[in-house]
């Protein structure tokens, strides 16, 4: 029979990220420079039909959730025609889409008819000027209307991601908490990764995540730890007593969850990341059509999955043990 996906360090991979393109609409000053980047031709991308060859091949080694990453995934044309091709893969029981959302208002009756089951919402800003700051253009009227239309068609949890800048941002933590008690969504606040800028301006900007339970006493909002938040990320969730919603904590880089690390990921041109920070990629383009050749691929991409990475260590500018990677976030989801 077919083997799970189980590394060295005994952790079972049920999990796989999908990026679908590295464009994207918005150029967030932590994730791609002004001018954008050298894109991939379209040529290069798998196509839906190869994704999904991919997706039944893993289904058949226990993957069982899926996220859509980017770039930002809505500007490939037709996600829906993917998430129902995907939804229709025996094994597949989650299907998650991480975005901005500033293009998910007009399309969120027809992915969540295809067969998408959550979503996660980039949202860095509450201020419109801000927003337009940090995104160089964004309009933050779109993604509040994204977050309606995800809650109208019936996406729960919604989840926020908001990525903690020093003095860009952390100004706002208070307002993010006062939705989650206004609101039935999670915001999960991120402490900033040094992925793909290892230079001193990342330093500058990062924040550690104590920051946020220090505000709620501050401001004598009483705390709950929660359990249940669907989605197995790695975010640490809590509840401000009477709130409607609640927030998460995702810390990689203070204090690092590698230990239960489940995903992998795949790029938008074929290579299976086994980590997010390190180099290590396979393209698994040539090989599909030849399912075998297909797992013994994710075979050798687990077999070099380090234990864990090694952000804190760029944080106190040591070497690190290998070869960090050079994507930007926007290139591998
Ligand atoms: P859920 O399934 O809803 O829990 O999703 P998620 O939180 O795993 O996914 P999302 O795309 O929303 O990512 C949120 C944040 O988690 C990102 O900004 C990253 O900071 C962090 N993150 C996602 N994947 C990884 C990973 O593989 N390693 C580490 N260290 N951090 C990750
Ligand atoms: N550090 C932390 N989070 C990041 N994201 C993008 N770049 C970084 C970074 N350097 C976030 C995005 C998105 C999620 C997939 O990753 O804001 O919500
Ligand atoms: Fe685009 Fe996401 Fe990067 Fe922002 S963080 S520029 S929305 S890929």
């Amino acid at each position: 029979s077919i083997g799970l996906l189980k590394d060295k360090f005994n952790r079972i991979h049920d999990y796989l990220r999908i990026s679908v393109t590295d464009r994207c609409n918005l150029r967030c000053v932590y994730c791609m420079p002004e001018e954008g980047m050298t894109f991939e031709p379209d040529e290069r991308l798998l196509n839906y039909d190869e994704i999904t060859e991919v997706v039944r091949v893993l289904a058949e080694m226990g993957v069982r959730k899926l996220r859509i990453t980017g770039g930002e995934p809505l500007v490939r044309r037709d996600l829906y025609v993917l998430i129902r091709q995907l939804a229709a893969v025996p094994g597949i029981e989650d299907i998650a889409l991480t975005t901005n959302a500033v293009f998910f208002a007009q399309q969120a009756e027809r992915l969540r008819e295809a067969g998408l089951t959550r979503i996660n919402i980039s949202l860095d800003s509450l201020r419109p000027d801000r927003f337009k700051l940090i995104t160089r253009g964004g309009d933050v009227a779109r993604v509040m209307a994204g977050i309606e239309a995800a809650q109208r068609v019936g996406l729960y949890p919604v989840k926020l991601n908001v990525v903690l800048m020093q003095g860009l941002n952390d100004d706002e933590i208070d307002d993010f908490l006062q939705m989650t008690v206004d609101k039935d969504i999670q915001v999960r606040f991120i402490e900033y990764m040094p992925i793909g800028h290892q230079d001193d301006t990342w330093k500058l900007r990062y924040v550690p995540l104590s920051s946020v339970l220090d505000r709620c006493s501050e401001r004598g909002w009483k705390v709950e730890e929660v359990q249940s938040v669907k989605g197995n990320g790695p975010s640490q969730n809590y509840r401000i007593a009477g709130g409607r919603g609640s927030f998460g904590l995702i810390h990689p880089v203070s204090d690092h969850f590698c230990a239960s690390c489940n995903r992998l990921r795949l790029t938008a041109d074929g290579n299976i990341k086994p980590c997010l920070y390190w180099s290590h990629e396979f393209n698994v383009r040539p090989l599909i059509g030849d399912d075998r050749a297909i797992r013994e691929l994710f075979y050798q991409a687990l077999d070099v999955k380090p234990e864990s990475h090694e952000m804190a260590k760029a944080l106190q500018g040591d070497e690190p043990s290998h070869l960090p990677t050079v994507r930007r976030m926007s290139q591998i989801g």
